[in-house]
């Protein structure tokens, strides 16, 4: 389903929901709440006026107030959100509470919600500037469909309870300038919640049925409908690559390993080919379908969750559905390097020794330490296949969590430009990462007596560091940014604006950092 946009002459608009926003323009801490709604529409202010004066409603962030039968308006029913303090106002705020209205509705069994457009001065104040009209269209609508999602699938009481009409209204009598910018953020937000969306969906599926091969089928059937280039590989291939790494993580199940590449051309590649020096950039992706820890075996409690082992690979082939469909000019590959790690007969060893496809050697001190193993022949893959700017996502350590929580993943990076780029799309996407060192001093942690390198540390300090300096021996040279999203991947509280379940963290991201490669 999609958002779409409505011109309305008035805000007397026939649906079930109308939604607005409202914040709060207290200056001061102290002072008492003062509800305003973005909107000047006399018909919805007389509606709302006396709630909003009542000091019932403060418009704190995610706050809301529904009312039925509003007088003076075609709508069933009046909601509005609040969106806090106008000194936070920001593009968080919008999505969130736009996140919240469609949850809210849902839960209340309403299926068809119209928002209405915050007027276009009514996101500033005297200090700060206009949001721009497509971030926040883009907002509205990103979040309405992922507010949509739910993560029931399997259950046999399971209704299609999913939303059915969710519309952005705007005054016909905006500027065509903003009219257009609107039409370009709605336009984007479904895109991008499609694919966020789709990379959640693979995230929530059990590893019974999402196998290595399966999600290759999945892959190469968005790709078919995406118009993206899509191989899947499998044992045969990797022994031919000589990815010893990866092989030995699969070896130990009955399952066989999917290498799935994907391949997205600009239109200046198509036509002329591409131009000596444009970028390659190379998404590669953590696809283990489900995580026991292989000898190394991991605790019983909360094992169940490592079927979410690969958000890295979902995040990725999520960001490359929406990159097929916004088409920035620059060339991208999608690497998935996806097995399952069991404890099988054949499963690799503590101890064992493995010849990695650049050629480096690696002791295996613990086999759970798995993830790494598959990227490290991913990455020098991608290499291979004239990658020019490397970026990998992997749920890679718990270490990462106990570093940063779950409200920031890890952020890694060998390359200023390339990490700096990184935090601007982040700030686009509206996701939050934040930076570990990676630097030359830390490579000690990896030294093996025996081997090239050794796949954990000698102790657990520092635990997602030691990973990424894992990494960076196969990103070598090339520019490279590590994200950990161990603590991200997965929602264990349903919000307001969000419901429990797999997160699509980092495919909004990812496709952010990509379309700040343009050339054009
Ligand atoms: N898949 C796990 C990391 C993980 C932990 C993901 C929690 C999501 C939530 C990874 O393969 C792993 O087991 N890492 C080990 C590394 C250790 C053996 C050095 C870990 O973090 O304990
Ligand atoms: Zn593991
Ligand atoms: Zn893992």
């Amino acid at each position: 389903m999609n958002v779409s946009l409505q011109l309305v002459e008035s805000t007397s608009i026939a649906t079930p929901v109308l939604v607005v926003l409202a914040v709060d323009v207290a200056m001061g801490d102290d002072d008492s709440p003062l509800p305003t709604l973005l909107v000047t529409a006399d018909a919805v202010s007389d509606a709302a006026a006396r709630f909003l004066t009542s000091g019932e409603f403060k418009a704190s962030l995610c706050e809301s107030l529904l009312l039925h039968a509003p007088s003076g308006l075609q709508a069933q029913r009046l909601l509005v959100i609040g969106l806090g303090k106008v000194r936070n106002l920001g593009p968080d705020a919008v999505r969130k509470a736009a996140g919240t209205a469609v949850r809210l509705a849902k839960t209340r069994g309403i299926r068809e919600l119209t928002v209405l457009f915050p007027e276009d001065h009514a996101l500033s104040d005297e200090d700060s500037e206009a949001l721009p009209c497509k971030v926040i269209s883009r907002a509205i609508g990103e979040r309405m469909l992922l507010a949509d999602f739910d993560s029931d699938t399997y259950r046999s009481d399971r209704k299609d309870e999913s939303m059915q009409s969710l519309v952005l209204a705007a005054l016909s009598s905006i500027q065509k300038a903003t009219r257009e910018e609107i039409e370009i953020g709605v336009h984007e937000g479904n895109i991008v919640a499609a694919a966020q969306n789709f990379a959640r969906s693979l995230v929530n599926e059990p590893g019974n049925i999402l196998t290595p091969t399966e999600l290759g089928k999945r892959t190469a059937a968005m790709c078919a409908q995406a118009g993206l280039a899509c191989e899947v590989h499998s044992t045969e291939k990797l022994k031919e690559l000589g990815m010893g790494a990866f092989l030995a993580v699969a070896q130990g199940s009955a399952e066989p390993p999917a290498l799935i590449v994907m391949r997205y051309e600009p239109e200046y590649a198509v036509r002329a080919g591409s131009p000596a020096g444009s970028p390659v950039v190379a998404l590669v992706g953590k696809g283990i379908t489900f995580d026991t820890g292989g000898i190394s075996i991991k605790p019983s409690e909360g094992m169940h969750k490592m079927k979410y082992d690969m958000a890295g690979a979902a995040a990725m082939i999520g960001a490359m559905q929406a990159i097929a469909a916004l088409r920035p000019a620059v060339r991208v590959i999608g690497i998935i390097c996806s097995a399952e790690n069991m404890p099988g007969g054949k499963a690799y060893k503590p101890g064992d020794v493995l010849t990695a496809m650049s050629g480096k050697t690696i002791e295996v001190m613990n086999t759970d330490a798995e993830g790494r193993l598959v990227l490290a022949d991913g990455l020098h893959y991608a290499k291979t296949l004239g990658a020019t700017h490397l970026i990998d996502a992997a749920t890679l350590t718990g270490a990462c969590v106990v570093a940063l929580g779950k409200l920031n993943s890890g952020l890694f990076s060998n390359d200023e430009d390339t990490c700096e780029r990184f935090l601007r799309a982040m700030r686009i996407a509206g996701e939050s990462f934040w930076r570990l060192p990676c630097t030359d001093n830390y490579q000690e942690l990896i030294q093996s007596q025996i081997a090239d390198i050794q796949n954990t540390g000698q102790d657990r300090w520092g635990g997602a560091i030691t990973a990424a300096m894992f990494l960076k021996e196969f990103a070598g040279k090339t520019s490279w940014v590590h994200l950990d999203i161990a603590g991200q991947a997965w929602i264990e509280e349903t919000r307001s604006y969000i419901a429990k379940g797999p997160s699509g963290v980092a495919v909004r991201s990812v496709l952010e950092w990509v379309r700040l490669f343009s050339v054009l």
